[in-house]
């Protein structure tokens, strides 16, 4: 047992998941090692648990004691890349086939690992995600939806393991142009849509489909009523910034 962890921080987060776990004893690329169990990281797309240092005599070498191991791993390389593919091409091939939404993720473990150095592999058999470094593809579908937002809803109802049912409502907010009212609505729930913008004429039509046009943070629960699943979209800014009277754009970031 090592007593190490690996955390790997969805694209573009680094930084966050530096300030959200706190000491980290080494970053490689998007992958920050971490002595101790596991935290919680809300940033992390993928937790490398128990994950192993393997000294390597070769290529062949590598990929024979990856493979002693487990069979199914994924390469993150953020360095090394040519090495680390000729590693990863010796072992068997993982299915890169996007996922239908609704069928089950892949069932096999799939191991990760990455080259700290030529001579140095960084190898952990288990993950807490079962796609290659935490992303999921999707089969996706380029006419229904008004753009391709409804992919994270798809995602994080897949990682999460759960989905509405039909004829259990939803409230949507921030769902402009409605790319996650088009999919709550494919599940075959009711969707109350709330947004300040309109939806796409193509979504405000479907049936099921109720939409409020108003500001979901003035929105009076009680005319609302029961709802079993509350999600938000709602891009907006920390703080109290005024864009008519502050002049400058907002230094904070978008959240959520
Ligand atoms: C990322 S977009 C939402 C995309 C949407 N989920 C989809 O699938 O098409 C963010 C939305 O938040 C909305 N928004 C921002 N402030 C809002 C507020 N106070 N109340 C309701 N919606 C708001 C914007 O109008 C914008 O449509």
């Amino acid at each position: 047992m090592s007593d190490r962890t690996a955390y790997l921080a969805a694209e573009g987060y680094v930084d966050e998941l530096a300030r959200e776990l706190g000491r980290v004893d080494r970053g490689h690329g998007r992958l920050l090692i971490a002595s101790g169990p596991p935290r919680p990281a809300a940033w992390a797309a993928n937790v490398w648990l128990d994950p192993q240092e393997i000294r390597i005599a070769s290529i062949s070498d590598a990929a024979a004691r990856l493979r002693a191991i487990q069979r199914n791993w994924a390469v993150y390389a953020p360095e090394l890349h040519r090495r680390a593919t000729l590693i990863q091409e010796l072992l068997p091939k993982v299915s890169a086939k996007p996922l239908v939404f609704g069928a089950a993720p892949p069932a096999a473990p799939l191991g990760s690992w990455t080259l700290l150095d030529p001579e140095t592999v960084l190898a952990s058999p288990h993950c807490t995600s079962p796609f290659p470094n935490g992303e999921v593809h999707f089969v996706e579908d380029r006419r229904g939806p008004p753009s391709r937002a409804y992919l994270k809803l798809w995602e994080a109802l897949t990682v999460f393991g759960c989905r509405p049912e039909p004829g259990e409502t939803c409230l949507d907010l921030g769902a402009s142009p409605g790319g996650w009212s088009w999919a709550l609505q494919g599940m075959g729930a009711h969707v109350v849509s709330v947004d300040k913008a309109p939806l796409a004429p193509e979504i405000a039509r479907l049936p099921g489909i109720e939409h409020r046009q108003e500001s979901a943070f003035a929105l009076d629960p009680r005319v609302i009523g029961p709802v079993d699943w509350v999600f938000s979209d709602v891009v907006c800014y920390r703080g109290s910034w005024h864009w008519s009277s502050a002049g400058s754009p907002p230094r904070d970031k978008p959240v959520g």
